[in-house]
């Protein structure tokens, strides 16, 4: 797939017009690159390319079976591609270039291979200037799911996709950390004839949706635990986003159990509004986002989780964030983080 010398790899490419250039020539010639997004960071490929669409998923060790998302500029640059409903073209308009993804009929120019053999696709036009830059340069519709092996962490900055990957990933786009940090909503707007659904909730609330559309939206049912998740998320496994040490979720200001002889654990919070319990002996605080602030939180997330996954805790410990807002989205990442689906 690459030229030169696996111990240099990966080569870090530059967010500048020579580093944007190269990644798009790059992508042309068949290649998969890691880029930035405002979410999380993807693994890029020409969707136009079934070559390179399969090394993606070699790659990242993904089942076949999970479909991918195809980024875009915009409802324009998708129109070979998917069919926009109304509701759909309004979405868009209001939250585009953004973290929402569009679940759409395809058309044939859409390999099965990236829907799984569905016949809808999800499409999303992302905000982050470097990722439109090659989008730009490019020409092409990108897939790319998040740049993490299949089941970790979603990454958030570069250094993530490196210290997952290495060698077996030559080229990744540094466009420093994401500034949202959390996957982008996805609702399923594929049937004029059917409700709005969301399919995995994300920084773009329901209740975000609901208003910039005028009508409810239906909220999506997490799969039981250690169950296969319906056909219509295939990707959404139960145990997803999770850390190899054990995490485990807290209701809020509910301490975590004392670790046994001499253990350590680590203890996410949310907000020193919560409580100001003393953490029991063996167990360190660590709390997300100032005040209570969840944007800042989902921003961080993934970042204190690879962190505290590397640090040889026993166990990571998780308050519950407030059932609201962006805390829905933290809350459904942090279940499948627990196994919890
Ligand atoms: O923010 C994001 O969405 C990031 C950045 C890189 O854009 N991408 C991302 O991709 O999170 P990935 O592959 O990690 O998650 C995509 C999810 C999967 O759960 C997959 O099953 C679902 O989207 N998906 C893709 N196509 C679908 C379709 N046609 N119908 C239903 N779900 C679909
Ligand atoms: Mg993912």
């Amino acid at each position: 797939m690459h030229s030169g010398d696996s111990e240099e790899l990966p080569a870090f490419l530059p967010s500048t017009p020579e580093g944007v250039a190269r990644a798009a020539e790059l992508l042309r010639a068949g290649e998969v690159v890691a880029l930035p997004t405002e979410t999380v960071y993807g693994l890029a490929a020409n969707a136009l390319d079934e070559r390179a669409v399969r090394h993606i998923f070699s790659v990242k060790g993904r089942p076949l079976i999970d479909p991918l998302i195809v980024h875009g500029l915009d409802v324009e640059f998708f129109q070979e591609f998917a069919q926009f409903t109304p509701l759909a073209r309004v979405l868009a308009a209001a939250c585009w270039p953004g973290p929402l993804t569009l679940v759409l009929r395809k058309t044939a120019v859409i390999s099965p291979l990236i829907t799984a053999g569905r016949d809808t696709v999800a499409v999303r036009a992302p905000a982050h200037s470097v990722m439109r830059a090659v989008l730009a340069a490019c020409g092409r519709p990108l897939a790319a799911p998040s740049a993490n092996p299949f089941g970790y962490i979603s990454p958030t900055r570069a250094e993530h996709v490196r210290a997952s990957f290495g060698g077996r990933l030559p080229w990744i786009l540094d466009g420093g950390p994401c500034t949202v940090g959390l996957e982008s909503t996805i609702v399923d707007v594929s049937d004029p004839t059917a409700p709005p659904r969301v399919l995995r909730p994300g920084p773009i609330t329901p209740e975000a949706l609901s208003r910039i559309l005028g009508q409810p939206v239906q909220s999506p049912t997490p799969a039981p635990v250690g169950q296969a998740p319906g056909l219509a998320a295939p990707g959404l496994l139960a145990r997803h986003y999770s850390p190899r040490t054990p995490l485990a979720l807290l209701e809020p200001g509910a301490p975590p159990d004392s670790p046994p002889g001499g253990r350590r654990v680590a203890w996410i919070r949310f907000s020193p509004a919560t409580g100001t319990e003393h953490p029991p002996a063996g167990a360190e605080v660590f709390w997300l986002g100032q005040n209570g602030d969840l944007a800042e939180a989902a921003r961080e997330l993934y970042a204190l989780l690879r962190r505290l996954d590397q640090a040889g805790y026993a166990k990571i410990w998780c308050e519950k964030a407030p059932e609201a807002g962006w805390g829905l989205a933290l809350n459904d990442r942090l279940r499948r983080a627990a196994g919890q689906g």
